[in-house]
């Protein structure tokens, strides 16, 4: 069948101005339009391409809701690799980094890109004269997974870059993750349809992308940050890894606006400190962060070491999660008389101080998340734990039990 071309035309722009009103709400967070406008024009551009088959289009916004279930994964290889950072977990290692920068280059004092390093997993984008065609999980760094239909559910990713100058080819890497306020949302649905809760954002994130359903992957709130490039072809490169990111987000691309360009370990040592603060009020979970030397020229001298950059380093934090075992369940009275259950802890270091007890919220909860004497357990840090304000002497850390993907150890009896 011949397709009209005043039906074209209307797809075209619906697509585009579908497109548009997405990345206005999920990569700039101002909306143009209403939710219910937005609706509207998505129906429409729905009812179009089911009149008119020929329309179909795999970058179209309506292929953002998933489609068929694959029968399996295919493997994809990298055209260049991803790569894994060197970690540093002190000031020290920190200084030594830098001085083995500086000696690389021999220069006295070198720029760097600092950011967040997010807690999410790493994929590549692949785009060809700027249309998403491939997406992949990292796997072993030199092929991984192709999950292209579930990456075009992750609705601030581009279906199509932005602008004029689009290179010919262009490999994004990133991580994709789920906002916390999205995943407390989501286990609050999976409580209420009685499926399983998980256990942080990580998981939940890494679980939604690896569905061989991308229907599933669409219902689920995942959102993705670009930090770096793989193979580039048909533009020219800006000359720092800062001005790369720039460009990245001038395409369309969501780039973290956490980013600074600081010098030496003093400015890498304010960075950290100042996330280290802000960190439990961000959006999303980040276990550290990544210094970059900022030339790529630079970059490009220094080179790789086995399988990491020199010129880059994650700068961790101390873990917020920890397992650990019940030894008991105690219940405290509150000065309002309300009660609250308490696990007592096989002492845990985690966020920087050894714990030996968190709270389990209230009888509800506590039968709800099932928690036994003798259970292995996930502590968490509380930013997300919802506070209880009756809770005598705040319990700052909070038990969830440790079930995903692991067996869970032998019970010890039941609590009297
Ligand atoms: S840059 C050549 N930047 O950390 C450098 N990585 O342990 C490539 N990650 O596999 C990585 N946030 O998944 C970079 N802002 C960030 C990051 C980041 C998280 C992850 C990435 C990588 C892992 C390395």
């Amino acid at each position: 069948m011949v397709l009209p071309p005043a039906v074209v035309a209307e797809a075209q722009n619906l697509r585009a101005e579908l497109e548009r009103h997405n990345y206005q709400y999920y990569v700039l967070d101002r909306p143009l339009v209403s939710d219910a406008e937005f609706d509207r024009l998505f129906r429409r551009l729905q009812q179009l391409e089911s009149d008119y088959p020929d329309l179909a289009d795999a970058d179209s916004p309506t292929q953002r809701v998933g489609g068929s279930p694959l029968p399996e994964f295919r493997q994809v290889t990298h055209r260049t690799a991803m790569l894994s950072l060197n970690n540093a977990f002190s000031e020290e290692e920190v200084a030594a980094f830098d001085r083995r920068v500086r000696e690389g280059l021999e220069l006295e004092n070198v720029e760097y890109l600092a950011e967040p390093k997010f807690d999410g997993l790493a994929i590549s984008l692949s785009y060809e004269r700027g249309r998403f065609v491939q997406g992949a999980t990292r796997g072993d760094g030199y092929s991984g997974e192709d999950v292209t239909p579930n990456l075009r559910t992750v609705k601030n990713v581009p279906l199509r870059l932005r602008g004029q100058a689009v290179p010919d080819l262009l490999e994004v890497r990133g991580e994709v993750l789920m906002y916390r306020r999205d995943f407390d949302a989501l286990n609050e649905r999976q409580r209420a349809k009685g499926e399983k809760e998980f256990v942080n954002p990580r998981n939940a994130a890494a679980g939604s992308l690896r569905q061989l359903d991308s229907r599933i992957t669409a219902s689920r709130p995942l959102r993705f940050f670009a930090y770096a490039v793989g193979a580039v072809e048909g533009a020219d490169l800006p000359d720092s890894h800062s001005a790369v990111e720039d460009w990245l987000q001038n395409l369309g691309l969501p780039v973290c606006s956490e980013r600074r360009v600081v010098h030496a370990v003093d400015g890498l040592m304010r960075f950290y400190r100042q996330m280290g603060e802000r960190r439990s009020g961000l959006s999303y979970d980040i276990d550290g962060v990544v210094y970059k030397v900022n030339s790529l020229a630079a970059q490009r001298q220094l080179g790789y070491v086995s399988r990491a950059p020199r010129f880059a380093i994650a700068h961790k934090y101390p873990a917020e999660e920890a397992n650990t075992e019940v030894l008991a369940i105690e219940v405290q009275v509150g000065r309002t008389g309300a009660l609250t259950p308490v696990a007592r802890l096989a002492p845990v270091f985690v966020g920087g101080v050894t714990v030996t007890n968190a709270t389990l919220h209230n009888e509800d909860e506590l039968r709800r998340k099932d928690v036994r004497i003798g259970d292995t357990v996930v502590v968490r840090r509380a930013p997300r734990m919802r506070w209880n304000s009756a809770c005598p002497q705040p319990v700052r850390y909070a038990a969830l039990p440790w079930s995903d993907c692991r067996t869970r150890p032998l019970r010890a009896a039941p609590a009297g």
